[in-house]
């Protein structure tokens, strides 16, 4: 039911410890992680393979984990390398290690087939790292299934209905067209807004009330992550043919991370590269974010209870959905694929019955 062969931000780099085990459910899975001695971060499934307790449960003892119900040790790796009061470790006795990457202020983790991991892979949110660039760290739990989000994350016409004080504005915009394109593993979308109002929380960090140039332009991608620019100039300074020199612009990476069918990780930041010795900006920004995605989070909820009140209820769709459906189709897409090369041979097209059938 999720994509497996892809990967997924487990969290931010500043929640995983060097003296602490973390727990977090990703994709039905309990998972920990943990750092080394190097302080690389280290990933196992959170199940003990004796009885299922929790690992995190446990203690570190150098690089190893012990289990804190019945004692049994295990290595970075996964393997049981030591049971209290026998000499032979069972051989099955491992609990499943994970690939993961730290990379650019978020820990990265690969849950499918292990032997496909390619970290070359991992898209870039280089100003997470990049000291041109100022933001804060943003997390939300949401008791929905993750593609609840990620549509939202699709579709910006929500934005002047649901965010109307805090990222929205003039409801023009909802009646902007997007520009819609494939690139790898996902969609980007740009949309324009022209000579239009300056946003509520643009008009927090600047003394602009005349009307501007408006942008964002975004890679969305499988699994769920979503990387923008963004901004706003006064109109007709430039900005649509790439004159960014009196905007202030946005650097965004978001990442949707499923925990449970009807459960899911929301990561976020909004990055400014303007005021950057102000942490003042910086805090204002982050607020507006966090106050735009606590109304995201209590309208997604909202229409997350209707929808479970009714399992049989069909949506009518509108032009407006077109990015969240490609987008779906493409989940899809991936999840076909991954069921197929799962099936045992047995049960997948057999060519030679389609050659006697033509
Ligand atoms: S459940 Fe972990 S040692 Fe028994
Ligand atoms: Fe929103």
């Amino acid at each position: 039911m999720f994509v497996k062969n892809t990967w997924y931000v487990a969290a931010w780099s500043s929640e995983v410890h060097a003296d602490r085990l973390f727990s977090r459910v990703l994709l039905d899975t309990p998972v920990l992680l943990w750092r080394d001695a190097q302080g690389q971060v280290r990933a196992l499934e959170d199940r003990c393979c004796h009885r299922g307790a929790p690992l995190s449960r446990g203690r570190l003892e150098g690089d190893k984990v012990r289990c804190l119900y019945h004692g049994l040790l295990f290595a970075p790796d996964g393997q049981c390398i030591e049971v209290p009061a026998q000499d032979r470790i069972p051989p099955n006795a491992r609990v499943r290690g994970y690939p993961v990457v730290e990379t650019k202020q978020w820990v990265w983790i690969w849950m499918g087939d292990p032997e496909l991991a390619n970290p070359a892979d991992i898209p870039d949110t280089y100003w997470l790292d990049d000291p041109a660039w100022r933001y804060r760290e943003g997390y939300l739990h949401y008791n929905v299934n993750y593609l609840l989000v990620t549509d939202n994350l699709l579709d910006f016409s929500h934005l002047p209905y649901v965010h109307p004080n805090t990222v929205g504005g003039d409801e023009s915009f909802a009646r902007l067209r997007p520009t819609i394109e494939n690139v790898k593993d996902g969609l980007r979308i740009s949309r324009w807004h022209l000579s239009s109002p300056p946003a509520p929380f643009v008009r927090k960090v600047t003394d602009w009330t005349d009307p501007v140039d408006r942008w964002n332009i975004y890679d969305f991608l499988v699994p769920g992550i979503l990387l923008m620019h963004s901004g706003s100039a006064p109109a007709g300074t430039g900005a649509p043919e790439g004159r960014f020199e009196q905007a202030v612009e946005f650097r965004s990476a978001q990442a949707v991370t499923p925990e449970t069918a009807n459960s899911c990780h929301y990561f976020f930041s909004q990055a400014h590269n303007f005021c950057i010795d102000d942490p003042k900006v910086t805090d204002v920004i982050h607020q507006v974010l966090i106050d735009a995605f606590n109304e995201d989070h209590a309208m997604i909820h909202a229409q997350q209870n209707n929808l479970a009140l009714d399992p049989a209820f069909e949506m009518v769709p509108v032009g407006l959905d077109a990015a969240l459906n490609r987008f779906r189709w493409m989940i899809d897409k991936r999840l076909e694929q991954e069921r197929a090369a799962a099936a045992p041979v047995s049960a997948r097209a057999r060519p030679e019955a389609a050659t006697l059938a033509s």
